[in-house]
């Protein structure tokens, strides 16, 4: 076991033969940011290796990729990719409290966990003309309109083991593949038939009120994309980004 100094944070720890320098922060509690989980795909967890750089395991592959990516100095290291045969002094770019608190947050929260790499299948819809529907009828019966078309929506898309991402206005991104990868695609193009089925209901019920019918428009991608959450303590929602 080998000494390991840490700023700001004035921290002596300890790091074993193998270890990380991010298992070994985290394993003594440091709120260490590492955003991607590990992974070699941010560069959140880094830390700038003021002694023992000769001691630090060589940069991988993935993490030399990050490295001339950023264009990050020999000594900034990803703390998640790096182990080290000796003592090391270390400072990490804290940047303020709220670092801290965000850290500490998802620690201890770890179904709200920054980001995570899936495959996933993306729909996305809106509503052609919507605006003109819009100016055409009074804003509460649009509130009623819109919530009618969200319900038949969301019970389609629960059914197809989607899960609502985000709402646009009158348009509606839904992630597939979070709870079963295996079938994305399939449960998003049977999402997006079933879809249609219920805006043709909806329709008869638009023409009867408004004399107006929806028109629905679909688009989908499949890929990998960064899934997380998203947003304040108090309110935080899943997002996902996709990779170029
Ligand atoms: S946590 Fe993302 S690269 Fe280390």
């Amino acid at each position: 076991m080998f000494p390991l100094h840490l700023l700001p944070d004035n921290g002596n720890l300890n790091i074993t033969p193998g270890e990380t320098i991010l298992a070994a922060t985290l394993r003594q509690h440091v709120p260490h940011v590492h955003a991607c989980g590990g992974r070699a795909q941010c560069s959140t967890c880094r830390v700038h290796v003021l002694e023992g750089l000769a001691h630090c395991s060589p940069r991988t592959a993935d993490e030399q990729a990050l490295a001339d990516r950023l264009h990050l100095p020999a000594s900034v290291r990803l703390a998640c990719q790096t182990t080290t045969a000796g003592p090391l002094r270390l400072r990490r770019p804290l940047l303020d409290a709220l670092d801290i608190e965000l850290t500490r947050h998802t620690l201890t929260h770890p179904d709200q966990q920054e980001g995570t790499q899936r495959q996933v299948a993306v729909l996305f819809s809106d509503i052609e003309e919507y605006t003109s529907f819009a100016d055409a009828v009074p804003p509460f019966d649009v509130v009623h309109v819109l919530n009618r078309y969200f319900e038949l929506m969301g019970e389609v898309v629960r059914a197809h083991h989607g899960h609502i991402s985000d709402y646009i206005g009158d348009g509606l991104m839904v992630v597939f593949g979070l709870k079963q990868p295996a079938t994305a695609v399939t449960d998003a193009l049977a999402a997006g038939q079933a879809m249609m089925q219920q805006v043709s209901l909806l329709n008869d019920y638009l023409e009867q009120m408004y004399g107006r019918s929806f028109r629905v428009r679909l688009g989908l991608h499949y890929g990998p994309a960064v899934v997380g959450h998203i947003g304040g303590r108090g309110f935080r929602k899943l997002a996902t980004i996709g990779i170029p």
